[in-house]
């Protein structure tokens, strides 16, 4: 870079810094009257910098900054390879798909049963149905809301090929059990990661024990970059599907503005394709293009040096609001699974059945107070409206499901919940006993 480039820069980027800093100033926390949100994006001048210094290459597509946030992520998780995308979504419709995939030996066919659980995000569940295969639903376990493992052995049928789950609000599932379970017999695991990173299960991090694992860096999760996701394996083969399923289906795995990596651009044999048709025009699955911007990139760059004090936040403010919330006594926190340090997505609460009030009437004192309160995502997935006329299979009862459906909700940890917003928080949680509508 030229000296005066590099100095126009460097002013630029320094303005940003004093915009952010001074936009910052501007707001203070006002107990009950400023609105504290479940989740959301916590940055400072660095992200609004790295962005802008991103946007002045205007390279926009995946480039570097991608490949380095991708790099990190990897040696994260301790994972050989990781794949960004557009979103958690997307990476969950990615693993699922590549599993699928007819260049894979033995890949999942329409028919096959995946184990699931009806709790919890609906595109997890998704793409097994997009896919043609049949989710089986099992139920959760009322204390730790995540898959119960000794229903996963009633629930196998001679078409189950998967398990596809995700750790509930950042809490691991029986990550033991469930791998035993799918090593027996010959499954594959595709963990969601997606509400969970930096959560460990015996002192390893989750996100490193599925054959594919997924990440989503929304606004509202442990690290942002707006929207994105991650697929992560350790498996070469399902990589390689992974890139070509995301970048349009083609077979050719030049990044953008590259020409002939393979060096074999002309001069190979394609099934009946003509001899020598140009390699960037084979396609070799039924892709899309699910790629984010190296501007997202940039910013993950930044959101992923605070991690680690961003999972911090998060437990501490889970343990002061979980004991604030554990005064109620018709109030059940949702419990670690043991040998877990979950880094929390939010404190997810669930009235007990003797309570005195309905949740409703709990969502509206706490909305009331500015406390912004969520549903555990879609309850029990197949009572909503999109899944009519799916074909499933329900392996037991959903009990435990229908519970979280009724009863379940959850409200913010996240570190944009400082020391003052905290202790108003933890105030009103446990005033909650003397709530009567
Ligand atoms: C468990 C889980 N999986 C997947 C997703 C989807 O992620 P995204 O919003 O990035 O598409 C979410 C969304 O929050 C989620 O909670």
């Amino acid at each position: 870079m030229e000296d005066k480039e590099k100095r126009l820069r460097e002013k630029i980027l320094g303005l940003v810094r004093e915009y952010y800093a001074f936009h910052a100033a501007a707001g203070e926390f006002v107990p009950q009257r400023t609105r504290i949100p479940y989740g959301g994006r916590v940055y400072d001048g660095e992200e609004l910098a790295a962005l802008v210094d991103s946007s002045l290459d205007f390279w926009l597509t995946l480039g570097e900054r991608g490949r380095e946030f991708s790099g990190r992520l990897a040696k994260y998780l301790g994972r050989d390879h990781c794949l960004l995308v557009n979103s958690g979504s997307s990476a969950n419709l990615l693993a699922f798909a590549a599993l699928c995939s007819p260049t894979l030996d033995n890949p999942i066919k329409p028919g096959d049963e995946v184990i699931t659980v009806a709790a919890g995000f609906p595109t997890t569940v998704n793409p097994v149905i997009q896919y043609g295969c049949v989710p089986v639903f099992v139920d959760i376990d009322p204390h730790t809301l995540n898959v119960d493992a000794s229903l996963l052995e009633p629930a196998l049928s001679s078409k189950t090929r998967a398990v596809m789950i995700a750790h509930m609000a950042g809490n691991p599932f029986e990550v033991e059990s469930v791998l035993s379970f799918v090593e027996k017999h010959g499954l594959y695991l595709v963990e969601d990661n997606c509400d969970a990173l930096g959560s460990r299960y015996q002192g390893r991090l989750t996100g490193s024990f599925g054959h594919l694992a997924t990440q989503s860096f929304y606004a509202s999760h442990h690290i942002t970059m707006g929207s994105g996701g991650a697929v992560l394996t350790d498996n070469p083969e399902l990589h390689r599907i992974l890139v070509s399923l995301r970048d349009w289906g083609r077979d050719c795995f030049c990044g953008p503005g590259e020409d002939n990596r393979c060096g074999k651009r002309f001069s190979g044999r394609h099934g009946s394709l003509p001899a020598g048709f140009d390699h960037k025009y084979v396609y070799s699955q039924l892709g899309y293009n699910l790629q984010p911007l190296d501007l997202q990139a940039a910013i993950g760059l930044v959101q992923m040096d605070k991690l680690e004090s961003f999972i911090k936040i998060r437990r501490e403010n889970h343990q002061v609001l979980g004991e604030a919330a554990s005064l109620v006594p018709w109030l059940r926190v949702q419990q670690a699974t043991p040998r877990s340090e979950p880094s929390w997505f939010g404190l997810v609460l669930t009235l007990a059945g003797d309570a005195p009030v309905d949740r409703r009437c709990v969502l509206e004192y706490l909305e009331e107070k500015n406390i912004q309160t969520r549903l555990v995502f879609a309850g029990n997935i197949i009572r909503q409206p999109a899944y009519r006329g799916v074909k499933y299979r329900v392996a037991g009862k959903l009990t435990n499901t229908d519970l979280v459906m009724e009863r379940t909700f959850f409200i913010g940890v996240y570190p944009g919940i400082d020391r003052a917003r905290r202790d108003y928080m933890a105030v009103v949680l446990s005033g909650l006993k003397n709530l009567s509508c």
